[in-house]
């Protein structure tokens, strides 16, 4: 199996005693300063490049499967480089233009005029990045300093900036490049050839020392095409450099191949959402054995509101992926409507669960009753996923070892900081040495009232906005109270400081008090009011406590608008470990349960947890 594809199989959050299950990625993608003033430079951190090709994005209908690919992992503290291709035949129909205004074109103009494929892609993933809350960065060519040489249309790279993409990482945990385009010592555009996309992903790796996977519309090479074949090929496992060559070149482009021999590096071909691949550049190619069999992950649902649709819209994005075999909601009536069978819908949660399944993901919020649904589909055997932070600050204890005696998977990234990795980071730093602080907007609402209030709204509207906006809960007592941000605290207390703190025993001051002049006076004094969550050892003692704080405007935590979230995490050797992204809204907390959901499908598939 593929090195690189293991690393998506993960620990329950690396729980004392949880199940013994492959660990995820060794490094992480966070931020940390020397000092709370200092710049920040980022800690070592495994990156990877990945390569999503033409044939993957062949329209703009394909880029959340896309963005969730990448968030599987940043999830697990990756740095992700991001290579992309114009979309579908983007660049046969620029050329076809290109021809349609000169009958001899020059290759200069051509470069520049193609480019313009991969720019427009760049610019599409940007947009869906930034709605699921994904921190991220766009660079071209000059950017990255991505000089090449020989003719323009079919160049190859000489040299790159790799400064510039380290600090591009430094600031983001993903970096969007375009792939088959540089520029040459002139700074004209160039093309790496046909295929080129594939080169610059192994160029860009090569300099990085990162693993390069290269997705494409086939899970992997096969010795004939899994399309037109009338009896299905084998598909490889391992596969050296000379025979890749010799197969030609049909899934890879044969530079690139080339470059990779030359260079001594191995690389990965896979299909978006697959859990195994092809390896190419091994000493001996082999087989894989057989046809790894995959049958869908059988979901039930339990919810269907904002976070549950968005959920749901994923899942059926994925029919070789997922079966959604019930959802539990209060009117089924209302959804028949918007278009979901009935014979999926259902009032009672409990009968969902009890259909057979492999996976209940739950967005139906509230407490006591829910933490009862739960614990019933942990003991039938089903995994868990939920956001839900209230259920797991009062009983997660409860449930994490229900899910350990049973051995049963209970995941909850949604429920603390959205797409921002947080209980990840948190996690894996307290694995290694230990925490002595944790600090953080970790709500949403209250982040984004207080920026519209900076602006002069009155805090009754800026709570209106922030609920059209799919921010706030139903009832924003617990978001404007700080409660919300008391139940991440104890779950963070938990992963990082080995507490089991009751959100009771935070002490908590939410942001009602605060009206607009407070706002105004603060940023008069150049300051800013965040609600902080702060979490420490103190003279042998833990002090936890959620209150405003009025920050000067230079404050990293000042930096923090609108629903972002951002935690700081201090560990014993000084450093303070930054984690951010978005923490609110129904595309990134969707994106942070499904990237859980995948999670579950993945190591499930592998077989990577021992229960
Ligand atoms: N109401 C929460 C917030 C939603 O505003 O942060 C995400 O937990």
């Amino acid at each position: 199996m593929l090195n690189h594809l293991h690393s998506y199989a993960i620990d329950t959050y690396g729980i004392p005693g949880a199940q013994p299950e492959q660990q995820a990625s060794e490094q992480s993608w966070a931020l940390h300063q020397t000092g709370a003033s200092d710049a920040t430079v980022p800690i070592a951190s495994e990156v990877a490049v990945l390569k999503f090709g033409s044939s993957v994005l062949s329209h703009e209908r394909e880029l959340p499967r896309v963005v969730q690919e990448i968030y599987r992992r940043v999830q697990q503290q990756q740095r992700i480089v991001v290579v992309v291709s114009a979309l579908g035949k983007t660049t046969e129909q620029l050329l076809q233009r290109a021809y349609s205004v000169s009958e001899k074109p020059s290759p200069s103009a051509v470069a520049a005029l193609l480019r313009t494929g991969e720019a427009t892609t760049m610019a599409l993933l940007s947009l869906a990045l930034g709605d699921a809350g994904i921190p991220h960065s766009l660079l071209d060519s000059l950017q990255i300093g991505l000089v090449t040489e020989g003719p323009h249309l079919d160049s190859s790279p000489r040299s790159l900036d790799v400064d510039a993409l380290e600090a591009a990482l430094a600031q983001a945990p993903v970096a969007v490049l375009p792939g088959f385009v540089g520029h040459n010592a002139k700074g004209e555009a160039t093309l790496l050839g046909r295929g080129g996309s594939d080169l610059t992903a192994l160029y860009v790796a090569s300099h990085l020392g990162a693993d390069c996977i290269l997705y494409k519309d086939v899970d992997g090479i096969y010795e004939s095409d899994p399309a037109t074949s009338a009896k299905l090929p084998r598909r490889y496992e391992k596969l050296s450099w000379t025979d890749a060559i010799a197969l030609g070149a049909v899934v890879v482009q044969h530079k690139a191949i080339e470059f990779a021999q030359r260079t001594n590096q191995r690389f990965s071909v896979t299909q978006v959402g697959a859990v195994h691949g092809t390896l190419v550049g091994t000493d001996k190619s082999e087989w894989s054995e057989g046809r790894v069999s995959c049958s869908p992950l059988r979901v039930a649902l339990l919810g269907l509101g904002t976070v549950g649709r968005g959920v749901y819209e994923h899942l059926c994005s994925q029919p070789k992926h997922y079966e959604v075999v019930g959802i539990a909601v209060r009117c089924p009536e209302r959804h028949i409507q918007a278009g979901v069978p009935a014979s999926l819908l259902s009032s009672d949660p409990w009968e969902v669960i009890e259909r057979p399944c492999d996976l209940v993901v739950e967005c139906i919020g509230g407490c006591e009753d829910t933490a009862d649904l739960l614990e019933h589909a942990l003991r039938r055997q089903r995994d868990v996923v939920t956001a839900n932070k209230d259920v797991i600050a009062y009983h997660g204890e409860r449930l994490r070892s229900i899910a350990r005696v049973q051995g049963t998977r209970l995941r909850y990234s949604a429920s603390v900081g959205g797409v921002a990795p947080v209980i990840e980071t948190v996690s894996h730093l307290a694995a290694q040495q230990s925490v002595l602080r944790i600090e953080g907007v970790v709500n949403g609402t209250t982040n984004f009232v207080l920026g519209r209030l900076a602006e002069g709204l009155s805090f009754q509207d800026a709570i209106q906005e922030a609920q059209a906006l799919g921010f706030a809960e139903a009832d924003p007592t617990a978001d404007v109270e700080g409660y919300d941000a008391a139940y991440k605290l104890a779950i963070l207390a938990f992963h990082g400081l080995g507490l089991s703190l009751s959100p009771q025993a935070i002490t908590c001051e939410g942001i009602s008090n605060l009206s607009g002049q407070d706002v105004a006076n603060a940023q008069l004094r150049g300051e800013v009011i965040r609600l902080v969550a702060t979490c420490e050892w103190k003279d042998g003692e833990v002090s936890a406590t959620v209150a405003p704080r009025y920050l000067s405007d230079e404050h990293p935590l000042a930096q923090i608008h609108g629903e972002e979230n951002a935690v700081h995490i201090t560990t014993e050797d000084g450093a303070v470990h930054l984690v951010a992204g978005k923490g609110a809204g129904r595309c990134p907390t969707a994106t942070a349960v499904f990237g859980d959901v995948q999670v579950i499908r993945t190591s499930r598939a592998l077989g990577v947890f021992a229960s």
